[in-house]
């Protein structure tokens, strides 16, 4: 299938990215999708769990990677975003499966009625052997990463793969962002172990303290396999932008 055809109208791709162009949407996605199966070693008849996968911008490079076999399920708090996957992609490849949760948050989901703390995902206990999430984190309160981290150790199966992009807060991190060396402004401090780019919405991007971060990891009995430190900090965009951590069930 001709997955281009897949590429979102600019007002929904901009939710999830500063996407304007079409080629930079489906590229970065694609060299996303690549580096994540690449480095989590997925295998075509593995069943996938994307949280909070916006429009697909990553699901659609796994429409020509997964076997029949394979399974992808996405879940979105934001209702137009997760529309336009079951509308388009569900359509082409019923493997695929898309599921709203009904999460609050400031940016995407203000309707939501529920608290990040009360959400279950609607996926059963030990069944997934992957879990991404692409760019979430970066929207959520620390407390409530805590939350979704009990969830995902819930839903993967014994030695699944997690991956997860986001911005980690250390000393160096502090003194590039007061040094205005940053590209990522995250200079307002929301509370003890969080920093935001926005004053009045924060979770228009978080940076959270990475030692906080890992002990949540640790604590929800995760083993964290391997840190790829972003350039999200630095004004020499080469490379990954956010963080990412690869952490095993
Ligand atoms: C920056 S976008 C990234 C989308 C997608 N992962 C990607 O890389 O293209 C952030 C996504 O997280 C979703 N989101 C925010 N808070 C969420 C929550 N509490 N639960 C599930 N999804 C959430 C938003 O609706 C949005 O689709």
């Amino acid at each position: 299938m001709e997955i281009k055809k897949l590429i979102p109208d600019p007002e929904i791709r901009n939710w999830t990215g500063p996407f304007d162009d079409k080629n930079y949407y489906f590229n970065l996605g694609k060299e996303q999708s690549e580096k994540i199966i690449q480095w989590l070693s997925i295998k075509p008849d593995q069943k996938i769990l994307d949280i909070g996968c916006g429009c697909g911008r990553i699901a659609i490079h796994f429409l020509d990677y997964l076997s029949g076999q394979g399974q992808f399920i996405g879940i979105d708090s934001n209702k137009e975003l997760l529309s336009y996957c079951v509308d388009n992609i569900s359509k082409v490849n019923n493997n695929f499966q898309f599921k709203l949760i009904d999460a609050y948050n400031g940016v995407y989901s203000q309707d939501g009625k529920l608290k990040c703390k009360d959400i279950i995902f609607p996926i059963e206990d030990e069944s997934v052997d992957i879990v991404i999430m692409w760019s979430v984190f970066t929207h959520m309160y620390l407390a409530d990463i805590d939350s979704y981290l009990k969830e995902v150790h819930r839903v993967l199966k014994k030695g699944g793969f997690f991956i997860a992009s986001l911005n980690l807060y250390n000393k160096f991190i502090s003194n590039q962002i007061k040094m205005g060396k940053s590209y990522l402004d995250i200079k307002y401090r929301v509370n003890e172990d969080s920093y935001s780019l926005d004053k009045e919405v924060p979770e228009n991007g978080f940076a959270h303290n990475e030692e906080i971060v890992k002990e949540f990891y640790w604590r929800n009995g995760f083993i964290i396999r391997e840190i790829k430190y972003g350039v999200w900090y630095s004004k020499e965009l080469v490379g990954e932008f956010h963080d990412c951590i690869i952490a095993q069930r």
